[in-house]
């Protein structure tokens, strides 16, 4: 059997990430792929279990090492239990957030090196990697008219830190991106959600 593949969509908070990844599921399955959708934190439930460790609470419950440690960990639960033999049976997965939002929210934004997380990630998961990463992007002002729309303003205990750890951690995103052209695209998130999807899927036509 054919294996499947592995997208993972990162962005921000507000940029659109949950419609344009049904979209995205919808075009892949209109090629006659097998496609699940997922998410992190969580997707399996061990990781789902860690989520809630991971998102409740006050916003200094964690310290960042620990914050980094628990991420690793639900992924590593994840990557075992759902991605790869999703994978190996011929499945799409497209995680809503994977290895990026770490490197880009406990590196770029908390303080720990880009190296430390993937270390972590090498133990957790083996340095499993998506076969494309899609940066979904839109200015500040764009974004946080939508999340505070989406979340009423009661955003979770990360979501909510403020403006200056939300720039740290886009400009993370596009120096990944700079570094890894290949694997991770920047997609920009602004204008009519239709157009976004197109973007998409010019994204990955080549795995197509
Ligand atoms: P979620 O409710 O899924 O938000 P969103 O719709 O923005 O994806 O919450 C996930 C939060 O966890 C989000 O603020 C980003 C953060 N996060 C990290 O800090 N590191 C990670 O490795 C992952 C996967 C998520």
């Amino acid at each position: 059997m054919t294996k499947g593949r592995f997208l993972s969509v990162e962005g921000g908070e507000g940029v659109g990430k949950s419609t344009q990844i049904i979209a995205l599921a919808q075009a892949i399955r209109a090629h006659g792929h097998d496609v699940i959708i997922t998410r992190e934190p969580g997707g399996t439930e061990g990781a789902e279990a860690i989520r809630s460790l991971l998102l409740g609470g006050s916003d200094n419950r964690w310290q960042p090492r620990a914050e980094a440690l628990l991420f690793a960990a639900a992924r590593s639960d994840h990557v075992e239990h759902l991605i790869k033999p999703a994978i190996d049976g011929g499945k799409w997965v497209i995680s809503d957030r994977f290895l990026e939002s770490s490197r880009a929210y406990q590196g770029g934004g908390s303080g720990l090196s880009d190296a430390n997380i993937l270390d972590l990630h090498a133990i957790g998961s083996g340095g499993f990697l998506p076969d494309r990463t899609l940066i979904l992007e839109l200015d500040e002002v764009e974004a946080s008219r939508r999340a505070e729309l989406r979340d009423g303003g009661v955003a979770d205990r990360i979501g909510g830190r403020d403006s200056d750890f939300h720039a740290m951690v886009h400009s993370a995103f596009r120096r990944f991106a700079a570094e890894d052209p290949a694997r991770i695209k920047m997609i920009d998130a602004g204008g009519e959600p239709q157009a976004v999807t197109k973007r998409l899927i010019a994204a990955i036509s080549d795995l197509l």
